[in-house]
């Protein structure tokens, strides 16, 4: 199946809304990196599990075997989807997203190894791939990026070489992402693996915002030492929305030691005094009431991602990202963030920028009002990554930093405007921000004046609202469920 054939089966692609101007516009959606569209085949399998519904700890009626069924084979999915080995690493679901797997790795691999007390993050991370480390380690050491700030690239190699260097026999292990969520940028997992490894050091990567843009195999060339010790990531970024959150671990962390979460399914018995836990994977890992439903859409999302091919999907990305990179570099006062060249400095399909003399949160709220077009503005829950990035250009603000006010006058310049590609994303999406992006430059003073700052210093469009329950009510969408019932209270 090719990649343009998927491409079409989103839920979403016509959504369309009422402007500032008056037009009636189909939505631009370039917010993929903060969650996906769904994909409609996925969801489909999950609503046709739907009719069989029941709970997998039941045992021996149909439905329950039906749903334990498809839960397995969604398990099977994750670990095919990054070519993981059956025999040596376990998939397993929790929460809904990754954070809550980031966070059971974190408390894990500090109780297994607490002789180890270090680990090392990177300056480009998500708050979800730094606080939990934060939190249960000894101490967190944050790895540089080459280049210099506002041209960062991947992480540096040398620099990782050196710390685990002077931290010798105390990293546990290193958690760095395999593409940074503001920028896009791609790091080297598998080298990062081989220095990691020749340390004694794991290796954990937050695919988040990768999985769904190009292959990422646990080990890109057989080689053992290069091969990921665990990779987690967020079903709604994968075109499941309301998915859980997934991880595939080698086994041997997480073996011998009791699981990070307790309680039913997760036991052989349990007395007064005492209890067993089982050693089957993943059950020890899924205590609780799994979900079957977001899990079973999440393996039907991979599978169809699988058989459309990574590699051809992130060709086809990357076309449409140059398309979007060469757009915005043309566009003079346009300040792209991360090393630009793209060859010395590969980016999966995300892209932030600013637009000179124009706050991120003005520029992101005319891509909407005026373009429909969907964007996401501020520090992405990136804040060390997206500050240093900033630096260069908040230096010079004329902002007195020692003045009462300096937090409140910097806030509305600290942050980006992102643009983020899915699979569905079109030519005249692309388009749309681009034109945006263009009016916004040339008619700065226009904008400015039919937007002001609310109490929480939020831009606020002076005359046009459009209240989301204008939009969709949901009990507006409970009327028509009672409408439909109230038509068969005869048959009741
Ligand atoms: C790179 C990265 N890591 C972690 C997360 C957190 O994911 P979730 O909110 O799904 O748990 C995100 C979400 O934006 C992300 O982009």
């Amino acid at each position: 199946m090719a990649p343009d054939t998927l491409r079409w089966d989103f839920i979403g692609l016509d959504t369309r809304y009422r402007l500032a101007d008056g037009r009636v516009t189909r939505r631009h959606y370039l917010d993929s990196a903060a969650s996906t569209l769904a994909l409609r085949g996925a969801r489909q399998v999950a609503d046709e599990l739907l009719r069989h519904y029941a709970n997998t700890h039941s045992d021996l009626h149909f439905s329950a075997r039906i749903v334990s069924h498809a839960y397995d084979w969604a398990h099977v999915q994750a670990l095919k989807f990054v070519r993981a080995d059956p025999g040596r690493h376990v998939a397993f679901f929790a929460g809904s997203g990754c954070t809550a797997l980031l966070n059971r790795l974190a408390r894990t691999l500090a109780a297994r190894r607490p002789e180890r007390d270090v680990v090392l993050v990177s300056l480009m991370e998500h708050h979800a791939n730094d606080l939990p480390h934060r939190r249960h380690a000894g101490q967190v050491v944050r790895l540089p990026l080459t280049g210099a700030a506002p041209v960062l690239g991947a992480i540096d190699l040398a620099a990782l070489e050196q710390v685990l260097e002077r931290y010798r026999g105390r990293v546990n292990y290193v958690a760095v992402s395999a593409a940074s969520n503001v920028t896009g940028i791609v790091n080297p997992v598998h080298d990062i693996a081989a220095l990691a490894h020749a340390f004694g050091a794991w290796v954990v990567v937050d695919a988040s915002q990768a999985l769904a843009h190009a292959p990422l195999p646990l080990c890109d060339t057989g080689s053992p030492d290069r091969e990921l010790d665990a990779v987690v990531f967020s079903g709604h970024k994968l075109y499941a929305p309301g998915s859980p959150g997934a991880a595939v671990v080698r086994r041997a962390l997480l073996e011998d030691t009791e699981p990070d979460e307790v309680g039913g399914g997760m036991v052989d018995d349990v007395q007064q005094s005492g209890y067993q836990v089982t050693a089957r994977f993943p059950d020890r890992e899924e205590a609780g009431t799994p979900n079957t439903l977001g899990a079973v859409q999440l393996g039907a999302a991979l599978n169809l991602l699988q058989r459309a091919g990574l590699t051809r999907i992130h060709a086809a990305e990357q076309q449409q990202l140059q398309r979007l990179f060469a757009g915005l570099s043309a566009l003079p006062g346009v300040r792209i963030y991360g090393d630009p060249d793209l060859q010395r400095t590969p980016r999966l399909g995300t892209v932030a920028f600013n637009l000179d003399g124009l706050e991120h949160g003005l520029v992101a709220a005319v891509l909407n009002d005026y373009f429909n077009v969907a964007v996401r503005n501020g520090c992405f829950c990136a804040h060390p990554y997206v500050r240093e990035l900033l630096k260069p250009e908040l230096w010079t603000l004329d902002i007195d930093p020692d003045a009462e006010d300096a937090a409140a006058m910097l806030e509305p310049w600290q942050g980006m405007v992102r643009a983020s590609l899915g699979l569905y994303t079109r030519d005249d999406d692309i388009e749309a921000l681009l034109a945006g992006a263009r009016d916004l430059l040339a008619r700065p003073d226009h904008y400015r004046a039919l937007y002001r700052a609310d109490a929480d210093g939020h831009v606020q469009h002076r005359t046009f609202t459009a209240p989301a329950e204008t939009l969709f009510d949901p009990e507006a969408a409970l009327g028509r469920v009672l409408a439909r019932l109230n038509a068969r209270d005869d048959v009741l």
